[in-house]
C-alpha cells in the first residue's frame, strides 16, 4: 500500500477507537493482501456512522467525500487510491436484482452480505483490537485453493451482477468457480433479466478491463451469460485472435473490445445488444459503425482502389468501428485499406483552405467546398504533394471554368 494510505488507515483506525466503534478493512483489500497483489481500492467497514468517520478523514486532507445516505456509504480519493468507507450493515433484496434494503449491523452481518468467502474476510483495525483476520466462510481455505464460492444458494438470485464478478475473479486470479457455486451459476444465470443494462454493461466492463477478457468471455459463453446479453453473442471462435491482435498492436481498452465481441452480429442484433446493455453516447456509435462497416468491407475488398476511394468510404466512422473491422475481417485487400485509413490517410490535409482559395479568387461557395474537396483527394491519390502543386491545380481547375 501506498504510504499515504497506511497512514489513513492508521488515522482512521485512531479515530473510530476515540469514537467506540470498531473498524475494519474488508472485501478485495483483505483478499488481495494475503495473495500479494497488489491493492488499488481501499473498503473499510465501520460499526457506527461511517458519512461521519470518512467526512473525518477526507477533511483532514482537505478531500472531498460523495455520501450515500440511503447505503450508509462515504467514497473519497487518496491520489489514485479511492477509499470506500461502509456503515456495517445487512442486506435484505425485496425482490430478485432490486437494490438491497439495508439496516446498521454488526460486521459478521456485514461479511454475511457479501458475494464470495474469498471477499468476506476482515482485518480488525485499532487499539484493542486482536489482530486476527476474521473469517467465518472459510475464505482462507478457499484462497489456498483458487476457489469462488458463494456464501448461500440465493446469492445469484439476490444479485445476478455476482455470476459476471465471479467469471472475472476467476479469470483475474486463474481460480475456478467451485462445483456446487457453478452450478447455481448455469441454474440463475436467466436471473441476469433482472439487472438493469447499465449494471449489466458496467459488469462487462470491468470483464473487458482485465488483462485477457477473451478467456472470460469463453467461459461467460460456456455458463449462458453471453446469450443472456443477446442469444447471438459468442464467446468462443474469432474473438480470441482479434482480442489478442488487439492487444498486440497496443489497443486494449474495453470499448474496442466491445466492438469486437459485438463483430458478428447483424446491424438488428447490434441494436437490440445496444438496448440491453443502455449503451450511449461515443460507444454506441462505435458499436453501430462497426456493424454498418462490416456491411461495406466486400466493396472494400478490393486490391487498388485508390486512397480517396477508401479514405471517402470511411471517413464518416469513428476510428475504433474502422480499427474493429480490421481487426475482425478475413479479407486482406480490406484490411489493408483499413489500416492506411488509420495509419496514414485520415491524418492527410491539405495545405491550402478555404482562405487560400478566396485569396486566389475562387467565389465562397458549394463551389470552393467541391474543390477542396478535389484538393484533398489529389492530395491522398498522390496527384499533389506541395504547396506550389496545389497552387497550380487550383490555377489550372479555375482557368477551365
Ligand atoms: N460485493 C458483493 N456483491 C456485489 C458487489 C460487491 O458482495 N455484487 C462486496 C464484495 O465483498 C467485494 C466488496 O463488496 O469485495 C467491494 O466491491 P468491489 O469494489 O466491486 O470489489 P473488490 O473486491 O473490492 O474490487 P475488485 O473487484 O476490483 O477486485
Amino acid at each position: 500500500m501506498p504510504a499515504e494510505v497506511i497512514s489513513l488507515v492508521r488515522a482512521a483506525a485512531g479515530a473510530a477507537s476515540a469514537r467506540g466503534q470498531r473498524l475494519y478493512i474488508v472485501g478485495g483489500a483483505v483478499r488481495d493482501l494475503l495473495l500479494g497483489r497488489p491493492i488499488v481500492d481501499l473498503d473499510l467497514v465501520v460499526e457506527g456512522n461511517a458519512i461521519a468517520l470518512a467526512r473525518h478523514l477526507a477533511g483532514a486532507r482537505g478531500e472531498t467525500v460523495v455520501a450515500h445516505r440511503r447505503f450508509g456509504t462515504a467514497t473519497f480519493r487518496l491520489g489514485d487510491f479511492s477509499i470506500d468507507v461502509v456503515t456495517a450493515r445487512s442486506e435484505t433484496y425485496s425482490r430478485p436484482g432490486a437494490l438491497p434494503t439495508v439496516r446498521p449491523g454488526t460486521i459478521g452481518d456485514d461479511l454475511l452480505r457479501r458475494d464470495f468467502t474469498v471477499n468476506a474476510m476482515a482485518i480488525p483495525l485499532g487499539a484493542g483490537s486482536p489482530g486476527d483476520i476474521l473469517d467465518p466462510h472459510g475464505g482462507r481455505d478457499d484462497l489456498a485453493r483458487g476457489l469462488i464460492r458463494v456464501l448461500h444458494q440465493g446469492s445469484f438470485i439476490d444479485d445476478a451482477t455476482r455470476i459476471m464478478r465471479a467469471l472475472r475473479y476467476e479469470g483475474r486470479l486463474g481460480f475456478q468457480v467451485e462445483e456446487e457455486t457453478y452450478s447455481l451459476m448455469r441454474d440463475n444465470v436467466a436471473m441476469l433479466g433482472t439487472i438493469s443494462g447499465d449494471r449489466v454493461r458496467r459488469e462487462l466492463e470491468l470483464i473487458l478491463g482485465e488483462d485477457a477478457p477473451e478467456h472470460i468471455l469463453r467461459r461467460a459463453g460456456e455458463v449462458g451469460v453471453l446469450a443472456e446479453l443477446h442469444p447471438a453473442l459468442r464467446g468462443d471462435g474469432g474473438i480470441e485472435h482479434r482480442f489478442s491482435q488487439a492487444r498486440s498492436r497496443g489497443s486494449d481498452e474495453p470499448a474496442l473490445y466491445l466492438c469486437l465481441l459485438a463483430y458478428d452480429l447483424t446491424e438488428e442484433e447490434g441494436e437490440r445488444l445496444i438496448a440491453r446493455l443502455d449503451v450511449r453516447g461515443p460507444l454506441k456509435r462505435d458499436i453501430q459503425d462497426t456493424l454498418r462497416l462490416k456491411g461495406e468491407l466486400p466493396a472494400l475488398d478490393r486490391p487498388h482502389l485508390p486512397p480517396s476511394a477508401v479514405y471517402g468510404a470511411l471517413r464518416r466512422r469513428s476510428p475504433r468501428a474502422v480499427l474493429a473491422c480490421a481487426l475482425s475481417t478475413g479479407g486482406e485487400a480490406a484490411r489493408g485499406h483499413l489500416e492506411r485509413y488509420l495509419g496514414q490517410y485520415r491524418y492527410v490535409e491539405t495545405c491550402l483552405d478555404g482562405d487560400d482559395l478566396q485569396a486566389m479568387g475562387v467565389a465562397p461557395g458549394p463551389g470552393l467546398g467541391r474543390m477542396l474537396k478535389a484538393l484533398h483527394d489529389a492530395r491522398l491519390d498522390g496527384a499533389v504533394s506541395t504547396r506550389e502543386d496545389e497552387e497550380a491545380l487550383v490555377l489550372a481547375w479555375m482557368a477551365r471554368r
